[in-house]
């Protein structure tokens, strides 16, 4: 089969039966996540690194658009082929430290695979956004056969989610002639929400509790 030019609209049911897998593996990878904030400091969970969990499964009409974005078909071969955040999860860390400790703390269980990785962190985007990305593949077993499916992580502290989910919220629509007052304005907030943030550090106790 092309994939290339497989183009034909998913079913409702093609959907489900597509994200069933990813569901499996993203429930599988929160397991694992809770339970490393619990134990990674091994202090329970009032000194655990994660302030808060999201996750979410793509929606349907968002995998279509994004693949006709991409230049490919809408079908859901295409969308098991190309796309790596049709499960989403994101980790608001407390301290930048906590980030890096989970990240290791997950790299080193040695039945997932890393797919991809990208820290936002040491290299903020151009437009001040700071994020630790990571595309974990988990192993889904189905009766004798094994798969990875991908989970994309997002690892931020709560400055940086705060800054993101603005910036997504206020400049994704904006018509160009204010787009260019915008971005240096979000710069700006991401400037200071980072001094924030390291005013904060000082007061992060990692170090002990690991
Ligand atoms: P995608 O096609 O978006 O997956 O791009 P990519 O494969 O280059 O991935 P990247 O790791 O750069 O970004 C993936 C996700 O990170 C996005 O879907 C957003 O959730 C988030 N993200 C990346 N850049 C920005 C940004 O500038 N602002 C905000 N608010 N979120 C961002
Ligand atoms: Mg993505």
């Amino acid at each position: 089969m092309d994939y290339e030019r497989e183009s034909s609209k998913m079913t409702n049911e093609q959907y489900y039966d597509l994200i069933q897998p990813y569901e499996d593996a993203s429930r599988m990878l929160l397991g694992r996540l809770e339970l490393l904030n619990r134990s990674l400091y091994g202090g329970g969970p009032d000194y655990g690194p994660i302030h808060n969990i999201q996750s979410r499964i793509k929606e349907k009409r968002s995998i279509e658009e994004k693949l006709k974005r991409m230049g490919y078909g809408d079908g859901v071969m295409n969308a098991r082929d190309y796309l790596q955040d049709i499960a989403g999860i994101r980790m608001i860390c407390y301290f930048v430290d906590d980030i890096y400790n989970m990240v290791s703390a997950l790299k080193r269980q040695s039945d997932l695979v890393v797919i991809k990785e990208k820290d936002y962190i040491s290299s903020p985007k151009p437009n001040g956004y700071r994020s630790y990305h990571i595309v974990v593949g988990m192993p889904v077993y189905c009766m004798d056969t094994m798969e990875y499916f991908p989970v994309e992580v997002q690892f931020r502290t709560m400055s940086m989610d705060f800054w993101a989910s603005m910036e997504h919220r206020i400049c994704y629509k904006k018509s160009p002639e204010h787009r260019e007052s915008l971005e240096r304005e979000f710069k700006e907030y991401a400037r200071v929400l980072q001094e924030i943030e390291e005013r904060f550090e000082k007061y992060s106790d990692v170090a002990e509790k690991r």
